[in-house]
C-alpha cells in the first residue's frame, strides 16, 4: 500500500454520482450537512470558504443562507459541477496539497471541510493554510469519518494512521487515511487552532424513512462522521 493518498483525483470519475446520492442521502443531506451547517451558523453577509466543495451541495445552502462563496477541489468535474449549481460563486480546481497562493491572508470569514480530511496527506500543512485565509474572529468546521467506525470496520492498531482503501456503495474506489480522533486534535493544535466544539452527530429524526437501518446505527452506534469546530488561536500555530 502506498504511503500517501497522492494527487489524483479519486472522485472525478463519479462525481455526478456523488451527486446523485448526496443530495438528498441519510449520510449527507440528513446526518453530515444539517451538521456542519448548524455550526457554521449563521453566515448572512459572511464570505465562507468551501474547501474539497464536492459538487455544491453545501454551497448552495450556505449561498441561500446570504453569503458569499469560494470554493475548490481537486476534482475538475466537481468544480463544474459547483458552478453549475451556484453561478454566483467563485469556484476553482485546486488542491489541498497547494498553497492557497489566490487567496490573501485573513480574508474570509469561515472555512468549511466536509468530509476530505481524510484525503489529505500532509493535514496539518493543508490546515496551516486555511488557518492563514481565516480572518481574526472566524471560524474553521470540517467533519470527517468517525474514527471508532473505521477502527470497527478494519480493525488493527486504532492508534496508527495508516492509508486503506474501500469499494462504497456504486463501487466507487477510495483510497484515504485512517487517523485515531488525537492525530486531529494534534494536527489543528500544531496548526494553529484551538477546538471549540466537537459534535458526534445523530441523524434528522426525518431520516428514518429514507433508510431505517442506517438511521437505527446512526442514532446508537459511533460509526458515522463527527465534527469539529475550530478558531484561529490568538498564539499563533505551535
Ligand atoms: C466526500 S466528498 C465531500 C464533498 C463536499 N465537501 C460535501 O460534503 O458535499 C470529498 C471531496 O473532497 C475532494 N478532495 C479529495 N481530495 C482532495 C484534495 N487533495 N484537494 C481538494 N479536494 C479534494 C473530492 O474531489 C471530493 O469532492
Amino acid at each position: 500500500m502506498p504511503d500517501a493518498v497522492g494527487p489524483h483525483p479519486q472522485y472525478d470519475v463519479f462525481a455526478d454520482e456523488f451527486l446523485d446520492h448526496a443530495r438528498n442521502n441519510l449520510h449527507n443531506a440528513h446526518y453530515d450537512r444539517p451538521t456542519c451547517l448548524a455550526l457554521l451558523g449563521d453566515v448572512a453577509g459572511l464570505t465562507v470558504l468551501d474547501a474539497a466543495c464536492g459538487p455544491g451541495l453545501y454551497a448552495a445552502e450556505l449561498a441561500d443562507r446570504g453569503a458569499t462563496i469560494i470554493g475548490f477541489d481537486q476534482s475538475p468535474r466537481m468544480v463544474e459541477l459547483c458552478r453549475e449549481r451556484v453561478p454566483a460563486g467563485r469556484f476553482r480546481v485546486h488542491d489541498l496539497a497547494d498553497p492557497i497562493t489566490w487567496l490573501p491572508d485573513q480574508s474570509v470569514d469561515r472555512v468549511l471541510l466536509a468530509l476530505a480530511l481524510e484525503y489529505i496527506d500532509d493535514r496539518t500543512s493543508a490546515l496551516r493554510e486555511l488557518r492563514r485565509v481565516l480572518r481574526p474572529g472566524g471560524a474553521l468546521v470540517l467533519s470527517r469519518m468517525h474514527p471508532t467506525g473505521d477502527w470497527l470496520r478494519h480493525g488493527g492498531n486504532y492508534f496508527d494512521a495508516r492509508i486503506i482503501e474501500e469499494v462504497w456503495s456504486r463501487g466507487w474506489h477510495v483510497r484515504y487515511w485512517l487517523a485515531p480522533l488525537e492525530d486531529t486534535c494534534t494536527e489543528l493544535h500544531e496548526a494553529g487552532f484551538l477546538i471549540e466544539r466537537l459534535l458526534e452527530p445523530r441523524p434528522d429524526a426525518g431520516a428514518a424513512d429514507i433508510d431505517r437501518d442506517g438511521y437505527r446505527r446512526l442514532t446508537q452506534q459511533p460509526t458515522g462522521f463527527l465534527a469539529i469546530k475550530a478558531i484561529p488561536d490568538p498564539r499563533g500555530s505551535r
